[in-house]
């Protein structure tokens, strides 16, 4: 059943850790999560991420890592932390709702990990391909993986808008380049999501530059944000803002959403 969402959380972005801030948000009282958590890149083999050398990342922003999380977990300890955010985000849930979550497929120490350590028991319903342009790897022993994965984890009732079901499940976009959060989501792939559902109050847990708050509030929906760093915490703010007045000047139109001046 669909509970009201206390005014608290309504358009606000909340520093702090997103399990123990979701921990105390009521069952069912949300439409969508739309989230990207971090990747655990720094505990990943052979790319130069573990040591801060950079390697094959040395031109990535990732290798100066997020501002207040190392991403570098044990890999079992990582797999159980994203399954039990994702656990609370299901819970969150109405019976209408769903879960976008965004996770990238990686080779190590030879062999795929393809995230269904994380995934385990939770009801997916489909994975969209992202595919990105290009990609990070010259590891002769496969090909250079260009695509990262979303994975659509529903409760029963979860339907897309009409028409939104022939956008198919490979979408193609570009990484965001006008954002110096280190692994911002492109503005076009969180239009996608949250045009394509009639969502009311959407959560980010892990809300970065605030690229989901944005999107939501030019389709004039509400956001959730939840975010560790400070620093993004206020990027996304200020993000927030500049979003506003443009839209006060030049009124809510979709296009405009890919007109992101930012830095
Ligand atoms: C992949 S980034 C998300 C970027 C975001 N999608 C955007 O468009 O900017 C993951 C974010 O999770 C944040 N983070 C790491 N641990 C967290 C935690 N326990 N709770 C909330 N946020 C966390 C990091 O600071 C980082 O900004």
């Amino acid at each position: 059943m669909k509970k009201i969402l206390d005014n608290k959380y309504i358009n606000k972005i909340i520093n702090g850790d997103c399990l123990s801030v979701m921990s105390e948000m009521p069952d069912e009282s949300l439409d969508l999560v739309v989230t990207s958590p971090p990747y655990n890149l720094k505990n990943s083999t052979g790319n130069g991420m573990k040591d801060g050398r950079g390697g094959k990342w040395s031109g990535a922003a990732l290798v100066n890592g997020y501002s207040h999380y190392n991403d570098n977990m044990p890999h079992n300890e990582y797999a159980n932390w994203q399954h039990n955010c994702l656990r609370e985000m299901y819970r969150l849930i109405n019976d209408e709702g769903a879960i976008f979550y965004n996770h990238k497929w990686r080779v190590q120490d030879g062999l795929l990990q393809d995230r269904q350590d994380i995934i385990r028991d939770l009801p997916v319903r489909q994975i969209i391909i992202w595919r990105r342009k290009g990609g990070i790897n010259f590891n002769p022993g496969y090909f250079l993986p260009t695509y990262e994965v979303i994975y659509l984890i529903p409760k029963p009732n979860f339907k897309l808008v009409q028409k939104a079901n022939a956008f198919g499940d490979v979408w193609e976009f570009k990484q965001e380049m006008k954002n110096s959060h280190p692994a911002p989501f492109p503005v076009a792939l969180i239009d996608r999501i949250i045009s394509s559902t009639t969502a009311k109050n959407i959560l980010d847990p892990f809300m970065g530059s605030g690229t989901t708050a944005v999107v939501a509030m030019w389709h004039k929906r509400n956001y959730v944000g939840i975010e560790l760093s400070p620093d993004y915490c206020l990027m996304a703010e200020q993000r927030i803002e500049r979003n506003k007045k443009q839209s006060e000047l030049i009124g809510l139109k979709p296009l405009t959403l890919f007109q992101e001046t930012e830095k």
